[in-house]
């Protein structure tokens, strides 16, 4: 596995070679975008691409594509570094990232998997390309990633292909250091709640809350799941089980992406996130909810 990324990057550094005497942003207009970075809500600091590069060196990346399902090359900046740069060390002992994108989708990462593992900012393709992809997942759409796409360095490391692409946030315009109680307070399931439903909030945390909204929180991608009725009340409970396994048996083009089909005991999964969305029709807000 190493030498295949040995392998990538002498390709990485030739294509550089070639391409020295073109500007690295020259087609890309996210560049000027302004990228800001916030602790619990509090901005700290607003940058351009340009400014990033004072602050972090770019290289390539080669990474297995999980949205086209294929390799591909980006020009990065490393993570770590460029938020050790921005919040400085104690950005470390946070919770949580939330990052907000420009089509609504907002993740929210825990700090240990950025300690764990490498994570990179891409700003643009290696080669001449478009800096988009073709998103396999959503029904094939072509997405723009520009400003900022967050990308790990998955060749090495198994466990971060059987994750999916849930943390790979595209368009990033907004990076937040949070706490997620604090953020995201009308989520928690009831406090007597089984472990089952626990178990299927971590779940739903991981891999539906970057889209939907539980009582007004979590991403503007996707329809709210909770309030004022559940999901649970309105689906008949074999349909909302086909939404999570395989929603376009259920809607023609739906952008909605199945839940990633190498996680572990998938079935139990799916099972868990629906025992918590039940759990959740007991919790909900008294008035109206709103961002
Ligand atoms: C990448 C964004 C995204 C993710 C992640 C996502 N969804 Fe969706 N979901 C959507 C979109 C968009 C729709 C609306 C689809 C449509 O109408 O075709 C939708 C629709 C639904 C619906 C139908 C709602 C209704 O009232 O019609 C359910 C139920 C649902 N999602 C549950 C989930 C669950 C549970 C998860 C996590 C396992 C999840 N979704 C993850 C984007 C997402």
């Amino acid at each position: 596995m190493k030498n295949l990324w040995y392998g990538g990057f002498v390709i990485a550094a030739l294509c550089m070679l070639a391409s020295l005497t073109k500007l690295v942003f020259a087609q890309d207009s996210g560049v000027n975008t302004v990228i800001e970075f916030k602790n619990k809500g509090e901005i700290v600091q607003t940058l351009n691409l340009h400014e990033f590069d004072k602050l972090a060196p770019a290289s390539f990346l080669k990474i297995f594509e999980v949205h086209e399902k294929k390799m591909r090359i980006y020009q990065v900046y490393p993570a770590r570094l460029l938020l050790d740069q921005v919040f400085g060390k104690n950005w470390r002992r946070a919770e949580e990232i939330v990052f907000l994108c420009v089509d609504g989708y907002q993740p929210s990462i825990p700090v240990a998997k950025f300690l764990a593992y490498d994570a990179y900012f891409a700003f643009a393709s290696a080669d001449d390309t478009p800096f988009m992809l073709n998103n396999v997942l959503q029904n094939n759409e072509m997405v723009r990633l520009e400003p900022l796409y967050l990308v790990w360095d998955n060749l090495n490391t198994s466990e971060l292909l059987e994750e999916g692409a849930a943390d790979m946030p595209y368009q990033i315009k907004g990076i937040e250091l949070t706490s997620f109680a604090a953020r995201f307070p009308a989520l928690f399931p009831p406090v007597n709640a089984s472990q089952e439903v626990q178990q299927g909030f971590l779940h739903f945390r991981k891999h539906c809350i970057a889209c939907h909204t539980i009582n007004g929180q979590g991403g503007g991608k996707a329809p709210e799941l909770n309030y004022p009725l559940s999901v649970t009340e309105y689906i008949k409970p074999e349909y909302l089980k086909r939404w999570i396994d395989d929603p376009s048996s259920i809607r023609y083009n739906t952008t909605m992406p199945a839940l990633t089909a190498e996680i572990p005991a998938r079935e139990k999964v799916i099972e868990k996130i629906i025992a918590y969305l039940t759990a959740m029709k007991t919790v909900k807000p008294e008035q109206s909810v709103g961002p």
